[in-house]
């Protein structure tokens, strides 16, 4: 893992009062999640004397967190949760977003902003849904403001789920813990009641069987890890020439290996007969396995093309076709003790924005953008989901690279003035495979430190 020198630097006493003075970028060190470690490590504020207010501050007290409503001006706030679910016109906005900017000083560091309102999709009330949308740009301009690691997201409500849902709950608490470290100006929908709360929040994977490609390095090795860490049995699958790393890494995580091209015709029955002879079970795809093969469109020849899209897209459809075929990969065939099939699979911010030389791979990316949301219903009849996480820029042997130069620009683009790490991309992975993202699909959830790129 390349380091990053300017941020260790930045976050030295000198480096701190060097970068403030002369106005440069300050990189702060990011809470990130351990087991066993405090959700949040002050009080929560809510906002708003709405439904979801009321609900999700009840939540909260379930999870023995200092809820308030109110909080002294000295008093430090680690989150503070908005919520505008009841707005009706963008006149109406304004009582809680002031009380919200006057609070934003007194956010602890890796502090939190939380939105909670209902989806601007859902009406065709043009003031209701200018009021709706208007969170949104709030938001993310929040987002751009917060400072010492703090990150501001947004929660989005169909119309007709109530606050209470768990899918409210899941996405709240993924977004208040140090899970969402790297996450920054992005919203997560939910739209149904499906799923549910883990019983023991540090092993919400506890008993699911999941297969990850890509798992001999970098961000596939990182989902392994911490899929593992969350309770889940992990099937490891990469290239042959990357049998020996495999290894190693399925050793570390105690589990089981299967060296394959994702590319090959049957790759899907494949995982399912290991997953069948191995594990008796599947529950959770991870279509991490990807490559980039970078030419300028004006030389790009056919084998850079054609790998690209075989790799990053052309194969996934394939494999989810034959899990979607399999009584294997379907919760009921466990005797409904499952949560619902999960397929989580990755894209990148080159296929949200474009990227100069990448025309072979943002296609590619954006096609399982595409993929996603069109397969969503599928998984819907089975209690299941399927969403995408789009990585921004993230420290990997990949980034490590890039000329110099290019990597330290690349690296302060964003909220955050800062690479994420693959444990970022992860984290989000095991979130929406989880049970308390069930109301959650077809969705693409950046993890980008609200990158400026493509914003
Ligand atoms: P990496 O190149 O370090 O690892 C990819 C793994 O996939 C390798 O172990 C490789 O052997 C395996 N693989 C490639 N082709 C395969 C095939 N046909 N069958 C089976 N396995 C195959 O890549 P990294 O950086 O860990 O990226 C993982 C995913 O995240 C990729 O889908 C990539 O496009 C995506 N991503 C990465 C970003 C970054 O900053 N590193 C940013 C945005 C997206």
């Amino acid at each position: 893992m390349p380091r990053d020198i300017y941020t260790e630097f930045a976050n030295t006493g000198l480096g701190r009062s060097l970068t403030k003075n002369l106005g440069l970028p300050q990189p702060a060190k990011l809470r990130r999640h351990r087991p066993g470690r405090a959700l949040v490590e002050g009080p929560v504020v809510v906002l708003g004397s709405s439904e979801a207010s009321a609900a999700l501050a009840e939540r909260m007290l379930g999870w023995d967190l200092d809820v308030r409503r109110h909080i002294g001006p000295k008093e430090k706030v680690a989150a503070v949760v908005a919520c505008f679910d009841s707005v009706s016109t963008p006149a109406q906005l304004s009582a809680v977003v002031l009380e919200l900017g006057s609070l934003l000083r007194q956010l602890m560091p890796s502090g939190r902003v939380i939105t909670v309102f209902r989806d601007p999709a859902g009406t065709e009330d043009p003031a209701v849904r200018a009021a709706r949308s208007a969170v949104q740009g709030l938001t993310r301009s929040t987002a751009h403001e917060m400072r010492a690691g703090g990150t501001a997201n947004g929660i989005v409500l169909s119309d007709s789920l109530d606050a209470s849902a768990p899918g409210a709950a899941g996405a709240l608490r993924f977004l208040l813990s140090g899970r969402s470290a790297f996450v920054s100006g992005q919203f997560i929908s939910v739209d149904t009641v499906n799923g549910a709360l883990p019983n023991d929040w540090d092993l919400p994977l506890d008993g699911q069987v999941a297969v990850v490609t890509g798992a001999a390095r970098g961000i596939g090795a990182a989902i392994a890890r911490v899929l593992r860490r969350d309770g889940a049995s992990v099937i490891l699958v990469d290239i042959p020439a990357a049998g020996e790393q495999l290894a190693a890494v399925a050793n570390e995580v105690s589990g089981t290996a299967l060296q394959l091209d994702i590319t090959a015709q049957d790759a899907g029955e494949r995982i399912l007969a290991h997953a069948a002879q191995h594990h008796g079970r599947l529950d959770i795809v991870v279509h991490n396995a990807g490559i980039t093969r970078d030419k300028l469109l004006a030389n790009m020849d056919e084998a850079r093309w054609n790998s690209v899209i075989a790799v990053n897209i052309e194969s996934q459809l394939r494999m989810n076709r034959a899990f979607l075929a399999s009584a294997l990969f379907n919760a009921d065939a466990h005797g409904g003790a499952g949560m619902g099939p999960r397929i989580v699979s990755l894209a990148s911010t080159s296929g949200i924005a474009g990227n100069r030389g990448q025309t072979n791979y943002a296609a590619s990316k954006a096609g399982v953008m595409g993929m996603v949301a069109a397969t969503s219903a599928q998984l819907a009849s089975r209690h299941g989901t399927i969403n995408a996480v789009a990585p921004g820029f993230i420290e990997t042997e990949m980034t490590a690279r890039m000329p110099l130069a290019t990597r330290e620009v690349a690296r302060r683009l964003n909220s955050l003035n800062q690479g994420g790490l693959p444990v970022d991309v992860a984290e989000t992975i095991a979130f929406l495979a989880s049970p308390q993202a069930g109301g959650t699909s077809g969705l693409t959830l950046r993890v980008c430190g609200q990158n400026l790129v493509g914003a």
